[in-house]
C-alpha cells in the first residue's frame, strides 16, 4: 500500500497571451504548490476501485484519477488493477488544481508500485494528454508554465511563505471562465514578452487575467476580493480560473465569513526523487 500527499497549487501570476487556433489559450504563468492537499492511498486489487471521502466528487471514469490509471496502462502496457482511496481536502471548482494534482499523484504512485518503468519526464509528458495543468506537478513545485500550461520550466523554490486560501461556496467551471474571456488571437509580439522577469522586478507584479471573466460570470467574487483586501493583506489574487483566492501578507486580524472555505497554507516544494 502506498499513501501519498497530493498538493494544491496557486498561480502567483497568470497571463493569457491570446487565443490559439486549437481553441486553447496561450498562457504565461508562475505556479506554486502549497501544503493544502489531498491524500491518496493506492494498492493492487482484482479490479479497479475508486472511493472518496467526499460524496460530491464523481468517482466514475470522468475522474482524472481513472483517466491517469488508463493512461499509465496504455503507455506502459502494464495491465494491473488498482484500489484507490481519495481523502479530499482541496475544494473543487476552485482553480487550486486539485483534480490535476490527483492525476499527477496517481501516475507517480503507479510508476512507483510498478518498479519505475517510466522516468519523471515520461510521466510529465504523458500527463499533458489528459489535462493542461497536470505536467506542472512533476516539477519540484515552483515552475513557469507556458503553452496550454503544459510547457514547464522548473525554477528554484521560492522562500516559503504563508498564505490564506479563501473560497466562496460557489465554484467556477474552467471552460465557462475561458468562454467569457475576450482574448485576441495569439500574436508573435506577445509571445516574446518576458513576464517572468517582469514579475520578479520589485514589487512583485501579481496579476490574473482570468479574474475579469470570472467576476463577470460571478459578480459577488469582486466584492469578496475587495472585502479580503480590507482585511489588511498585501496581495489578494484569484488562483487559476477561480473561484478561490490566495491572500499574502499580514492579515492576522482577518475574520472570514461563515460561508467561506478558509485555510492557512504555506508554499511547499518536493525534493528530486521524492513526492511532495
Ligand atoms: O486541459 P484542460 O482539460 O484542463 O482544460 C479544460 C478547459 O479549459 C479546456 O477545454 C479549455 O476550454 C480551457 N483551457 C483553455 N486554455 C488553456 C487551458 C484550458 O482555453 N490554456
Amino acid at each position: 500500500m502506498l499513501r501519498l500527499f497530493s498538493p494544491a497549487k496557486i498561480n502567483l501570476f497568470l497571463k493569457v497571451l491570446g487565443k490559439r487556433p486549437d481553441g486553447y489559450h496561450e498562457l504565461s504563468s508562475l505556479f506554486q504548490t502549497i501544503d493544502l492537499g489531498d491524500f491518496l492511498t493506492f494498492s493492487f486489487h482484482s479490479e479497479d476501485s475508486l472511493t472518496c471521502t467526499d460524496p460530491v466528487i464523481p468517482i466514475d471514469e470522468s475522474n482524472l484519477i481513472s483517466k491517469a490509471i488508463h493512461l499509465f496502462r496504455r503507455k506502459t502496457g502494464i495491465q494491473k488493477k488498482y484500489k484507490v482511496h481519495l481523502e479530499k481536502n482541496v475544494p473543487i471548482q476552485a482553480g487550486l488544481g486539485g483534480g490535476s494534482s490527483n492525476a499527477a499523484t496517481t501516475l507517480w504512485a503507479l510508476n512507483q508500485l510498478s518498479g519505475h518503468p517510466a522516468t519523471t519526464e515520461d510521466l510529465q509528458k504523458w500527463s499533458a494528454e489528459i489535462g493542461s495543468d497536470i505536467p506542472f506537478f512533476f516539477s519540484e513545485g515552483t515552475a513557469y508554465c507556458t503553452g496550454r500550461g503544459e510547457h514547464v520550466q522548473s525554477l528554484l523554490p521560492q522562500p516559503s511563505r504563508s498564505c490564506w486560501i479563501i473560497k466562496p461556496s460557489i465554484g467556477l467551471s474552467t471552460p465557462e471562465v475561458y468562454k467569457r474571456l475576450s482574448a485576441a488571437p495569439l500574436s508573435e509580439e506577445v509571445m516574446r514578452r518576458d513576464d517572468l522577469k517582469a514579475f520578479f522586478s520589485e514589487p512583485y507584479f501579481y496579476v490574473n487575467d482570468l479574474e475579469k471573466p470570472a467576476f463577470a460570470l460571478c459578480p459577488p467574487l469582486s466584492a469578496l476580493k475587495d472585502s479580503l483586501k480590507q482585511q489588511g493583506f498585501d496581495v489578494v489574487m484569484m488562483t487559476g480560473s477561480g473561484s478561490a483566492f490566495f491572500c499574502l501578507g499580514d492579515g492576522r486580524q482577518a475574520v472570514f465569513g461563515e460561508n467561506l472555505f478558509a485555510c492557512k497554507a504555506h508554499f511547499r516544494n518536493r525534493k528530486a526523487g521524492f513526492w511532495y
